[in-house]
């Protein structure tokens, strides 16, 4: 319980809040301006559950489109399925245009079912099984190979195979201030240099496209942009007779910063407007992206795309008072919301009539409804509840779903508003 808190105003920015783009309750569905439209949809169905407001989904799709047109001559945008699968199964994406990025081949039978074709999806991940890998060369999806010994397992795929096959390399940078990934083939230590010489020395084979995925939690452009220089180097040199490398794709992941709380393990966090990051990227790689026949840009935004686009409303159950505060129990779990270990909570309570409660707030502990003792959802200022209302958690969209075990309760439904 958070007692050493005192009780204060409702709008002061609390722990998850402060970092927060100015605008940010703006942009979400403002429950209160949209309560006719969403009172009922939240009476009929049960809490807790999801809401996804599609047009911040399509305005963050849109936004990496358009920052993506000013520089690069071909790009796409593969959604990162694991972020949320609810979102990847609405369509809404794809029928923006957004490719698909799977890596397992669970997802990328997923994709396929959803319509992808294999064309536009790009296969990653550590582990491909052989009749994975086998379908997607057959169907002409991207695969990224993550080291030495699949590359070797795909080359001998690819001989007994005819069709129309594109294996690109996944490769990784040592960067200072980033943590090192443990995934893709090494640009220092002359991995992945070797790898591509392995690949040319196969008649009738080059790298069809080289990717680089930051490991997580990056908010500095600066690192996106020594990133991409790593991979420009590697195409300037890494071609027949250590001449100019062509490749038909250049990927550099994901990890863009969403508009939500800062993650708990920074001090500092000052996440740029994504288009920052997309110059960053696109600036040293832009001889290579200027031609129209050069390669395609590809990004795989996850959480960027659906973080404060979703929202987790759960029902005040029961709320009593507790020292100098409340103790608050809802009907979510912790288990719907793994992700509070990773950033703080943004909880706001409504009435159930979607009216805010803006009186002063308490040092409060928002309790889940399962039997286990460590179920908190939230620690922090709220004003004093009521059961009946709604407390909702935003910037919920990325990891949450996807990485929640059903554990006693079934898992939340996903509603598209
Ligand atoms: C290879 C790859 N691409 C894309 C992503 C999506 O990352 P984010 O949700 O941070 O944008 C991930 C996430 O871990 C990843 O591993």
């Amino acid at each position: 319980m958070a007692t050493a808190m005192r009780p204060g105003r409702v709008d002061q920015p609390r722990d998850g809040e402060a970092f927060l783009p100015p605008g940010f309750f703006d942009a979400f569905p403002s429950l209160e301006r949209d309560r006719e439209r969403l009172g009922p949809v939240l009476h009929r169905t049960d809490t807790p559950l999801f809401l996804v407001d599609t047009r911040i989904l399509a305005e963050r799709y849109r936004e990496v489109e358009r920052a993506l047109a000013r520089r690069s001559a071909r790009s796409a945008i593969a959604y990162s399925f694991k972020t949320n699968y609810a979102v990847a199964e609405s369509r809404l994406l794809g029928e923006l245009g957004a490719w698909a990025e799977v890596v397992s081949g669970r997802e990328y039978r997923l994709a396929r079912g959803l319509g992808h074709p294999g064309e536009e999806i790009v296969f990653n991940g550590p582990h491909k099984r052989d009749d994975e890998l086998l379908l997607a060369l057959t169907e002409g999806a991207l695969i990224h190979v993550n080291d030495r010994e699949e590359l070797e397992r795909v080359l001998e795929l690819r001989m007994a195979h005819h069709g129309r096959a594109r294996v690109g390399l996944r490769v990784k940078a040592d960067l200072p201030g980033v943590e090192p990934s443990r995934f893709g083939l090494s640009l220092e230590d002359g991995e992945a240099a070797a790898a591509v010489a392995r690949m040319l020395s196969v008649p009738g084979l080059a790298p069809a496209g080289l990717h680089l995925h930051l490991r997580g939690d990056t908010d500095d452009p600066g690192h996106f942009r020594k990133a991409a220089r790593r991979v420009a180097r590697l195409l300037a040199h890494g071609g027949p007779e250590g001449g100019r490398l062509r490749v038909r794709s250049l990927d550099l992941g994901g990890g863009f910063p969403a508009h939500g709380p800062r993650p708990r393990s920074r001090r500092t966090w000052d996440p740029r407007p994504i288009g920052e990051y997309v110059d960053a990227i696109t600036g040293e790689l832009s001889p290579a992206l200027a031609h129209e026949d050069g390669p395609t840009l590809i990004l795989e935004p996850g959480r960027y795309l659906v973080a404060d686009a979703i929202v987790f409303v759960s029902t005040v159950l029961r709320a009593r008072r507790s020292g100098n505060g409340q103790l608050v129990t809802v009907d979510g779990t912790v288990t719907m919301l793994p992700l509070t270990h990773y950033c703080p909570q943004i909880a706001r309570l409504f009435t159930s009539d979607l009216l805010p409660r803006r009186d002063s707030s308490l040092p409060s502990t928002v309790l889940g409804s399962s039997c286990r003792e460590n179920d908190v959802l939230y620690s922090g200022p709220l004003p004093p509840a009521v059961r009946g209302d709604f407390l909702v958690f935003y910037a919920a969209g990325a990891y949450n779903s996807s990485l929640s075990p059903e554990f006693i309760f079934d898992a939340p439904p996903v509603l598209f508003a």
